[in-house]
């Protein structure tokens, strides 16, 4: 799918912006916090309805503003369509998605409408911290392609408050919970199942992929890099055993305050060599596999929805090396793409972009197409101001 054409209002630190981005690759250079984050920002709440980075709506808006909006205009297989996300703080606090001028009612409506995937420095995170970064790696990447996973994601999130609120409840009364907690946990127990099933599905078809994925980016056929679903569940039990479990786990979480167990603990095991990734591998090592994560994503994003995504290549060049650079460059070949450098990166000159400044004055970013080549963006980027 292509992006044809991107609006924002009072976005971070975007006034305003109407913008028709480039077919195939589009390269944006800028100094740190000119705004080059914030335009792959907006791309990315078109697409979920969310930011990759932070998860509040208010510090999008622009500061001192009551209200933002972000819109593209997508062409896909299905054709053309115009999604509008618009924040508000204050009274009329709220998110409304909108697709070709219409209100949606339900957030899931847009999902898959525009597909994107992010990398971005924090993609270490993957490996190096706990279960809930690579929890949300999964659900942005399955609601995607996947509109009654997101459905059940957000039903069972809403029945699990529930069921918490209740043994709070009962806690604070030192009474029996009340008996409303089994409707609870048999709509956990439903909603689980087709997570489970999902996340299965799409955890194989990462797991087939991202050992060739990471052999082929370091170069040694020696690394065995693996990616196992490690679920609430044991191997065979059926979903709807969520219920009993929830049954006997009751007590031990009234006294918690908290529900311990079901798909909200589900992780992503990664190893190498046989051995844990967090615990063993290098910093290279776990960059490697951050990327063959991110990759194996576009791929199956591809393969499932029969069309590329956009990709979003946020800071992430400096941190490869230039051959890699150079693979990831020409492997992405067709697909439309947004690059942020902060330095001036060394580029196949061979292939087809299109360049652009971000710069920012008084608080406030703008684009400017360059037309001059990479001596005019090395000026750019070392001379102290734009204007
Ligand atoms: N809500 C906002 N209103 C105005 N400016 C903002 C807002 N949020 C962030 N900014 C500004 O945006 C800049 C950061 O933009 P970002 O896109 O992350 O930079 P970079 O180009 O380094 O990726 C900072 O200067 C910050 O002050
Ligand atoms: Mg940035």
């Amino acid at each position: 799918m292509i992006i044809e054409k991107i609006e924002l209002n009072y976005f971070r630190n975007y006034e305003h912006l109407s913008f028709e981005p480039h077919e195939g690759i589009n390269l944006f250079f800028g100094k740190n916090g000119s705004g080059k984050t914030n335009l792959l920002e907006a791309i990315h709440y078109c697409a979920l309805g969310k930011s990759h980075r932070v998860s509040q709506d208010a510090p999008v808006i622009f500061a001192g503003e009551k209200s933002g909006s972000c819109s593209v205009s997508v062409r896909g297989k299905w054709g053309k369509s115009e999604i509008g996300v618009r924040l508000q703080q204050g009274e009329a606090r709220g998110k409304s998605v909108s697709i070709d001028r219409k209100k949606v009612t339900k957030l899931s409506e847009m999902m898959g409408v525009l597909r994107c995937v992010i990398f971005s420095p924090e993609d270490l995170n993957l490996i190096k911290e706990g279960p809930s970064d690579r929890r949300r790696f999964l659900d942005m990447m399955i609601s995607q392609i996947s509109r009654s996973y997101f459905v059940a994601l957000q039903q069972y999130r809403l029945a699990m408050e529930q069921r918490n609120a209740i043994l709070r409840n009962s806690r604070a009364l030192q009474q029996a919970p009340d008996p409303m907690i089994e409707d609870f946990e048999a709509s956990m127990a439903d909603q689980a199942g087709v997570i489970y099933r999902e996340r299965k599905r799409i955890i194989s078809m990462m797991a087939e992929r991202c050992g060739d994925i990471y052999q082929e980016i370091c170069g040694k056929k020696d690394e065995t890099f693996r990616v196992q679903y490690h679920s609430f569940l044991k191997k065979e039990e059926n979903p709807a055993e969520l219920m009993r479990m929830l049954r006997e786990s009751r007590l031990d979480d009234q006294r918690q305050g908290l529900t311990s167990v079901g798909p909200h603990r589900d992780d992503l095991m990664l190893s190498l060599n046989t051995k844990s990734m967090k615990m063993f591998a290098s910093q290279g090592q776990m960059r490697t596999a951050a990327l063959a994560l991110k990759l194996s994503q576009l791929h199956i994003l591809t393969e499932i929805s029969g069309e590329s995504p956009v990709l979003l290549l946020d800071d992430v060049m400096s941190e490869l090396d230039l051959q890699r650079r150079m693979n990831l460059l020409r492997d992405i070949g067709s697909i439309q793409t947004f690059i942020t450098f902060s330095d001036e990166g060394d580029l196949d000159a061979s292939q087809q972009y299109r360049t652009y400044a971000v710069h920012s004055a008084e608080g406030k970013a703008d684009i400017e197409e360059i037309k001059s080549g990479p001596e005019m963006v090395r000026a750019m980027l070392t001379e102290p101001d734009f204007s």
